[in-house]
């Protein structure tokens, strides 16, 4: 299967929630539509019970690809607002006929504010985030605190909250918020990151940015607290 096999499921006037083959489509626009998560076990997420841990950024997944191959024990969650890069996913997901992997094909906030279930995850692992340096727009930024406090909801009590970047700024507004925040302690001793992470998993980016030579930062929060209401982020 190649990326350009995966065709949207509607015409983009008559979009709508769904979840089909692999892809659930969180469109824009849809306060008002009439889809009903069915939960993580059913035939349209996942055939098992199994720990759910959710990639946000996943751009074109080969961080996530890997994780869903070397971990079946688990369910993977892949979300990711361009079409074009999910499609990417979708090729890699069904060329190596991975089962424990569906991906979100919207915003991440508002996929998780509007579906998630609460304590429904193990693990949120963001990766390379769009840094969006510029104060003017800031409200892009992905990690922030109506964000966090969402995160903190869905997540178990003791789960992991994993942010990779290379952008100096965003980490040290994301441990300030997460810190600030009465949910997260870091793993992490002062200064709350470690340059590497045997293990972690490499992404498109992070090899883009370790080949300039750029530092990669990896931040790690463990949940002591839940969050408990949604929020309007
Ligand atoms: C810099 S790329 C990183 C991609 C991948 N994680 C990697 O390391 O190669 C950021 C990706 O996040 C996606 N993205 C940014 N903000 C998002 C959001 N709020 N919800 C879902 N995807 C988002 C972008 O479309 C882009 O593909």
């Amino acid at each position: 299967m190649r990326p350009k096999h995966l065709k949207a499921p509607f015409k983009w006037q008559q979009r709508q929630v769904t979840i089909e083959d692999r892809i659930w489509y969180i469109p824009k626009c849809s306060e008002e539509d009439p889809f009903v998560f069915p939960g993580w076990t059913s035939a349209l997420t996942f055939a098992k019970t199994q720990p759910l841990q959710v990639e946000f950024c996943s751009g074109n997944g080969d961080w996530i690809i890997a994780k869903a191959l070397a971990h079946p024990e688990k369910n993977w969650v892949a979300i990711e607002k361009k079409f074009p890069r999910v499609r990417k996913i979708w090729s890699k997901l069904k060329n190596h006929g991975i089962g424990n992997l569906l991906v979100i094909c919207g915003e991440g906030h508002q996929a998780v504010k509007r579906y998630f279930l609460d304590q429904s995850i193990e693990a949120v692992y963001v990766n390379f985030p769009d840094p969006w340096p510029k104060n003017a727009h800031a409200k892009h930024r992905l990690i922030q605190p109506s964000f966090i406090a969402e995160v903190a909801r869905c997540m178990q009590l003791g789960g992991s909250l994993t942010l990779a970047t290379d952008d100096i700024c965003y980490s040290q507004k994301a441990i300030e918020e997460i810190l600030q925040s009465r949910y997260f302690t870091s793993n992490f001793p002062s200064p709350f990151y470690l340059n590497k992470m045997e293990g972690y998993g490499s992404s498109f980016f992070e090899d883009l940015w370790r080949g300039q030579g750029k530092e990669i930062r990896y931040h790690q929060f463990k949940l002591i607290a839940n969050g408990d209401n949604k929020t309007n982020g």
